[in-house]
């Protein structure tokens, strides 16, 4: 029973907005942002051996899985029709140097996942992180200097770009330089073309900020260094988080160099760059939700603070509003099940 007016005070409005929210079918006609699982890339992490997942305490529900689980995992995602997964190894400590070496053994943890992947699910496509942090003893994303006290630009560029032609030989359909090197997406492309692989796609990390929200992936892979400082300070690389019209610059660089996608990382705080990355591009634009991200709401939720089924949903549809095309996230395979419901 529609209440009764108690006056017959009447507003003389020109605009009730109201008319379209009346209900759920009004609602779906107006509706300017749909989520689907065709949007997700899910991140996945995986271990060498055949052990069970190991959980990762600050990320609930996200696992590193040996090759033949993670298989198992890329096949589910698929069936629920997310298109995509980026790849992470967790590389045992003892197998890691200053130099990052093991990143470019030809028979790496992560070239014989994604063979498995790739050999178990053709369609699917498979993305692969180049960049040195999992594989150096210090954690950073690059070569140091002899004092150690810089992350050398240009020799590590000649590093990521044979990292990215074993990766395409291995074959991914897309690496993701994460490292924020100058000039690398221009030398892969050129690397990755010299050596026959011009259907290899560029996914740049092209917007990532030094962020604090890092931190359990950095568990996750293990690259939060052993010793010292549990954060790795990487500011002399990515971002100042303080900067927008810098992270513009980098996204169009990056176009200007061949990237194919672009990217803004993290995600949810950044909402604002994404818009604006959006604006200067033609290109698809990438966001990544990443894992301090996907942590807060799951402790939240933990201490009966948020709604995680609502609040995850909503910080990932935020992100395609901001003008994001696809969406790294490690909420891909619940909010999938959910979407095709
Ligand atoms: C490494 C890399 C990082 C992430 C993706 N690739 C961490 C870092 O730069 O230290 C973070 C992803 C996340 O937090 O979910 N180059």
């Amino acid at each position: 029973m529609p209440s009764k007016p108690s006056s017959g005070f009447k507003l003389d409005l020109p605009a009730r907005p109201r008319r379209l929210r009346r209900n759920a079918s009004v609602r779906a006609l107006v509706e300017e942002t749909v989520l689907r699982p065709a949007d997700f890339i899910a991140p996945l992490f995986v271990i060498d051996g055949k052990g069970a997942p190991e959980p990762i305490a600050s990320m609930p529900g996200v696992a590193r899985f040996n090759v033949a689980d993670l298989v198992r995992e890329c096949r589910a995602l698929w069936k629920l029709g997310v298109p995509a997964v980026a790849l992470f190894p967790k590389i045992d400590a003892r197998l890691k140097d200053p130099s990052g070496s093991i990143a470019l053994d030809e028979d790496a943890l992560v070239l014989r996942a994604v063979r498995a992947v790739k050999k178990a699910l053709p369609g699917l496509v498979v993305m692969t992180d180049i960049a040195l942090d999992p594989y150096t003893s210090h954690g950073h994303d690059g070569l140091l200097s002899d004092d150690g006290r810089e992350v050398l630009n240009d020799a590590t560029v000649e590093v990521l770009a044979k990292m990215a032609v074993l990766h395409a030989r291995a074959g991914v359909d897309f690496v993701a330089p994460s490292d924020m090197m100058d000039g690398r997406i221009a030398a892969i492309r050129k690397a990755l073309d010299a050596e026959g692989f011009d259907q290899t796609a560029i996914m740049a990390y092209s917007s990532k900020f030094a962020s604090a929200y890092y931190g359990p992936f950095r568990d996750a892979v293990g690259s939060a260094k052993a010793a010292g400082t549990s954060l790795l300070d990487k500011r002399t690389y990515q971002l100042n988080p303080a900067n927008r019209r810098e992270a513009i610059a980098e996204a169009i660089i990056d176009e200007g160099e061949g990237a194919d996608i672009l990217m803004v990382k993290p995600a949810g705080p950044y909402l604002d760059i994404i818009r604006d990355v959006r604006e200067v591009t033609r290109k698809p634009l990438a966001a990544y939700q990443v894992s301090g991200e996907y942590a807060q709401l799951h402790a939240a939720a933990k201490l009966g603070w948020l709604d995680l089924e609502r609040t995850s949903m909503e910080s990932v549809l935020a992100i395609k509003r901001a003008g994001a095309d696809m969406i790294l996230t490690y909420f891909a395979k619940t909010l999938a099940v959910r979407l095709k419901a």
